[in-house]
C-alpha cells in the first residue's frame, strides 16, 4: 500500500481491506492527530462531488495535512486545452497524493500511469470508486459484526453505477449472497456476474425487490445517474424505477440497514429517514475515517 496508487478495489487484497478498516476504526476512536504536518495532498475533481471530496479535505484537515486543488476543470487550464497528463505531471510536483475525479473510465489508471506521487481514484466514469467502496465495507462491518453470511441487495441503476461495481469486487472475497434489483435496461453487466460465477458466489436477479426486504441484511440503494445516460428517454424511462419506503421496511431484519452511496433523488423517500435502519448520513461519516486511514497507509504515517 505504501507509495500505492489505489484505483480499483482489485489494487488491494482482502487482508489490505481489512487493514484499512481496522485503521478507519482507530481514527474513528481519535479523528485529530498530526501525522500530515508538511504534506499536501491535491484533489483534482473534474466532475461534481459533495462527500468524496469534502470527507477527503476534512480527512487532510484533521491530519493537519494541506489541500490543494480545483472542484470544477473550468477554472484550470484545462480550459486552456491542457491535456490530463500535463495536468498531472505538474500538480505531481506540488503534493504528495493525488486524488481524482474523472468522467472518463480508465482516466485515474493513466494518471497513476504518469504521476510520479499516488494517485487515489475518487470516481472514474461507471467504472470504478474504490475508497467509496473501503467505507462501505467499513459501513458494513461496523453495522454487522462481519462481512460474511449477509444478503446484500443492490437496487437501482446496477448499470452504470460505480459504486455498485467496486462494491461487488470487494464483497466477493467473502461469503455473502446478493441480490440484484434494477429495471431490464439497468442490469448489473455481465462482467460482475461471470466474476460472481468464478468466485462461486450466488446471486439472485429480480425487477421487484417489495416481497423479499425481510431477507435482507443490507439495501443499498443507488440513484440513477442522469449523467451517465447518452439517451435522455431511457433516463426518463427508469428514474423513478424505485422508491424504498417506511412502509416497506416493517417486517425487515433488526440489524438490516439502508446504505447509499448519496446524493439521493427521489429512490429512498425522506420518511425513511428517521428509521434507525436507515444509515446512509454516518455512512458518509464513515468516509472521514476511512479516507484518513487510506491517506495514512499510502503514505506510509501507519
Ligand atoms: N458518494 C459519492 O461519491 O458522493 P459525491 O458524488 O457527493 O462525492
Amino acid at each position: 500500500m505504501l507509495n500505492k496508487s489505489l484505483i480499483s478495489i482489485n489494487d488491494y487484497s482482502k487482508e489490505e481491506c481489512i487493514r484499512v478498516l481496522d485503521l478507519a476504526e482507530e481514527f474513528e476512536k481519535e479523528p485529530v492527530q498530526n501525522l500530515l504536518s508538511g504534506r499536501v495532498v491535491a484533489t483534482l475533481f473534474f466532475e461534481p462531488s459533495t462527500r468524496t471530496r469534502l470527507s477527503f479535505e476534512s480527512a487532510v484537515s484533521r491530519l493537519g495535512g494541506q489541500i490543494i486543488g480545483f472542484t470544477d476543470s473550468s477554472s484550470s487550464s484545462v480550459q486552456k486545452g491542457e491535456s490530463l497528463k500535463d495536468t498531472v505531471c505538474t500538480v505531481a510536483n506540488y503534493s504528495d497524493l493525488i486524488v481524482m475525479r474523472h468522467p472518463i473510465e480508465g482516466s485515474a489508471r493513466y494518471a497513476s500511469e504518469v504521476s510520479k506521487v499516488p494517485v487515489v481514484n475518487a470516481g472514474d466514469g461507471a467504472n470504478q470508486h474504490p475508497t467509496q467502496t473501503l467505507l462501505d465495507l467499513y459501513s458494513i462491518r461496523k453495522t454487522q459484526g462481519k462481512l460474511d453470511d449477509l444478503n446484500i441487495f443492490m437496487v437501482g441503476d446496477l448499470k452504470y453505477g460505480r459504486t455498485v461495481h467496486s462494491l461487488l469486487m470487494a464483497m466477493s472475497q467473502f461469503n455473502v449472497n446478493f441480490f440484484f434489483i434494477s429495471p431490464d435496461e439497468l442490469k448489473m453487466p455481465n462482467e460482475y456476474k461471470l466474476h460472481l460465477d468464478n468466485m462461486g458466489i450466488e446471486y439472485h436477479e429480480q425487477r421487484d425487490f417489495s416481497d423479499i426486504v425481510p431477507e435482507a441484511d443490507i439495501i443499498y440503494m443507488t440513484r440513477v445517474q442522469k449523467e451517465r445516460f447518452s439517451d435522455p428517454i431511457e433516463y426518463e424511462k427508469t428514474k423513478n424505477a424505485y422508491v424504498l419506503r417506511n412502509d416497506m421496511l416493517e417486517n425487515s431484519r433488526k440489524n438490516l440497514k439502508i446504505l447509499h452511496p448519496l446524493p439521493r433523488v427521489t429512490e429512498i423517500s425522506s420518511d425513511v429517514d428517521s428509521n434507525e435502519k436507515a444509515y446512509y448520513f454516518t455512512q458518509a461519516l464513515n468516509g472521514v475515517y476511512t479516507r484518513q486511514a487510506i491517506i495514512s497507509l499510502i503514505l506510509g504515517l501507519k
